[in-house]
């Protein structure tokens, strides 16, 4: 059985409740998923205070009491995770922000590999195809293996019209997240993935020292060293291409800090 959990950003349940209602239970009437939706505004979810003390010494330093580290457990917890929230002003709503801020550190260290992630986006006319990019590249950037997600629109009250439509969407992404779900949980890297990651941990072993929790978690999972993130056979291409990009990216770190 996997498990699939919906963090929905909104404050009302209508549209967006509707569409990720329907994404969950086209994955239970596939089969194999067991599914829970987790309302943001149920939860803690503090503004971030931009200390950075989370990027430099640590999550545990950060002076924010609130529900963060139940909404990781829950992620954490889950094979497939969906992020929803309703277009507002042509951005995620301000309760999806303020949770993604809370999530801030992750992008410095990410964690959810082997996991399927994929985003709902309910939007009244217009902007809400650009917000399931910018959440399939949080996704992405967290370290979730990605499925394109969708945007849904409908105005208020829901025509019978938009709601046959929204369900063929849902239905198409629900069924492209199922199969998402069993494919191998760590694929060989695209090129551009790859490359982010020699980018970045070269730069923060040159840049950065012990006192920095980014360069001791990258460290103790012994990243500098490895090809990625996580164990992968990488062909030649790959290789040398990666190599390379170790090396000009320690010429950059070391040009910058001098
Ligand atoms: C403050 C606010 C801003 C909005 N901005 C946009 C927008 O930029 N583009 C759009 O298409 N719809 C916009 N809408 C409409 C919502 O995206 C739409 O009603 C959506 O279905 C709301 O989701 P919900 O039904 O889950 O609350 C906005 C609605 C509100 C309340």
């Amino acid at each position: 059985m996997k498990k699939v959990t919906a963090f929905v950003g909104t404050a009302r349940k209508k549209h967006t409740y509707y569409a990720v209602r329907r994404f969950l239970d086209n994955l239970k009437s596939l089969g194999g998923v067991e599914c829970e939706i987790i309302a943001l505004t149920d939860h803690r979810v503090k503004m971030c205070r931009g200390c950075k003390h989370c990027f430099r010494k640590g999550e545990e330093f950060c002076p924010l009491k609130d529900d963060r580290d139940v909404l990781i457990g829950k992620m954490m917890a889950s094979d497939g995770v969906v992020f929803a929230t309703p277009n507002y002003s042509y951005q995620v709503s301000a309760i999806m922000k303020m949770f993604l801020d809370r999530l801030g550190f992750v992008f410095h260290r990410p964690r959810f590999f082997g996991k399927t992630f994929t985003s709902i986006v309910a939007q009244g006319i217009y902007g809400g195809s650009k917000l399931v990019k910018y959440l399939d590249f949080v996704g992405m950037g967290l370290g979730f293996n990605v499925v394109k997600g969708s945007c849904t629109t409908a105005l208020d009250p829901m025509s019978e019209k938009e709601r046959e439509t929204i369900d063929g969407i849902v239905q198409g992404h629900s069924r492209r997240f199922h199969a998402g779900l069993s494919q191998p949980p760590y694929p060989v890297p695209a090129l551009v993935k790859l490359l982010a990651f020699r980018a970045a941990r070269t730069s923060m072993r040159v840049m950065l020292d012990e006192t920095s929790r980014d360069f001791t978690y990258y460290r103790d999972k012994g990243w500098f060293e490895a090809d990625y993130f996580y164990p992968t056979r990488l062909g030649v291409l790959k290789k040398a291409t990666g190599s390379l990009v170790d090396l000009f990216a320690t010429g950059i770190a070391r040009n910058r800090e001098s």
